[in-house]
């Protein structure tokens, strides 16, 4: 299955490299777009997806979503880095997960621009182009913390500035580079430490929560008990190190 899944990604990611000037549209939102690429990837990803698992539902983020069930669902990021990717700034992913009772069972996230596809399913470990992956093992005034600015909800603006402030007091290092999906996906392989966003949806952090957490990391949503995948949540994944000190300040900032 796992196989199968990277499969399709590989030939939408081939796909999302052919669209060098796509026209771009508007969404809902402040700075939110959608470009000719991301419908049609999304599409593509349809296409190939549904031999894979039959009667599996579609939740993605170019569509119009019915209520996640428990039922076998693919939650699909077709362009995770939209504006990145409208600006040519080669710092894009595709991001698929299998959910099943709503939680993520197998995971691809591919990074097209450097030919590195990463893979998960429960329970079986994360790899990058097959080879095994394991987050770092920084302390938390080592960390190299990255974050998203939830850009397209100007309200959480306050809580993102104050936070970053505190990482850069107490950690090593910030960096914003416009995808979650590869945000997690540093995490899970040891390029960064801490990743945190204070609204991200389900398409963007699917596959990459599968991912961190089989690479011996943690994927929690601050605010939650337990990570729900069914609408939009704060996230923070981190290294165990990490974790304690990230959640304390990304939960202290939100006033
Ligand atoms: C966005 C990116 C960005 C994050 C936003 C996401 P999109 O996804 O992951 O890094 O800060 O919150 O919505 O819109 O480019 O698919
Ligand atoms: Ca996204």
């Amino acid at each position: 299955m796992l196989q199968a899944i990277e499969k399709a990604v590989r030939t939408a990611s081939e796909y999302m490299l052919t669209f060098s000037d796509p026209k771009v549209y508007e969404k809902d939102g402040h700075s939110n777009y959608v470009t000719q690429a991301d419908l049609a990837v999304q599409q593509k990803l349809f296409t190939l997806l549904e031999p894979i698992c039959e009667n599996a539902m579609f939740f993605a983020e170019e569509q119009e979503n019915a209520c996640l069930t428990d039922d076998p669902t693919w939650v699909i990021d077709p362009i995770d880095g939209t504006h990145n990717f409208m600006r040519g700034r080669l710092h894009s992913a595709i991001s698929v997960a299998l959910l099943i009772n709503k939680q993520p069972v197998y995971a691809v996230v591919a990074n097209p621009y450097r030919d590195e596809y990463y893979t998960a399913e429960k329970g079986k470990g994360a790899f990058l182009n097959g080879e095994p992956i394991h987050v770092s093992n920084e302390p938390f005034e080592k960390a190299l913390v990255s974050f998203g600015s939830s850009p397209y909800y100007a309200d959480l603006a306050a809580y993102g500035v104050k936070a970053v402030g505190r990482f850069l007091q107490e950690a090593a290092d910030i960096r914003r580079v416009g995808s979650a999906a590869l945000d997690l996906t540093d995490v899970a392989c040891g390029r960064s430490d801490i990743f945190f966003e204070y609204r991200l949806s389900p398409w963007d952090v699917a596959a990459g929560a599968l991912l961190v957490t089989e690479a011996g990391g943690e994927f929690v949503m601050p605010t939650l008990d337990a990570p729900d995948f069914s609408a939009p949540n704060t996230i923070l994944a981190a290294n165990p190190r990490c974790l304690a000190r990230a959640k304390e300040i990304v939960l202290s900032c939100m006033q």
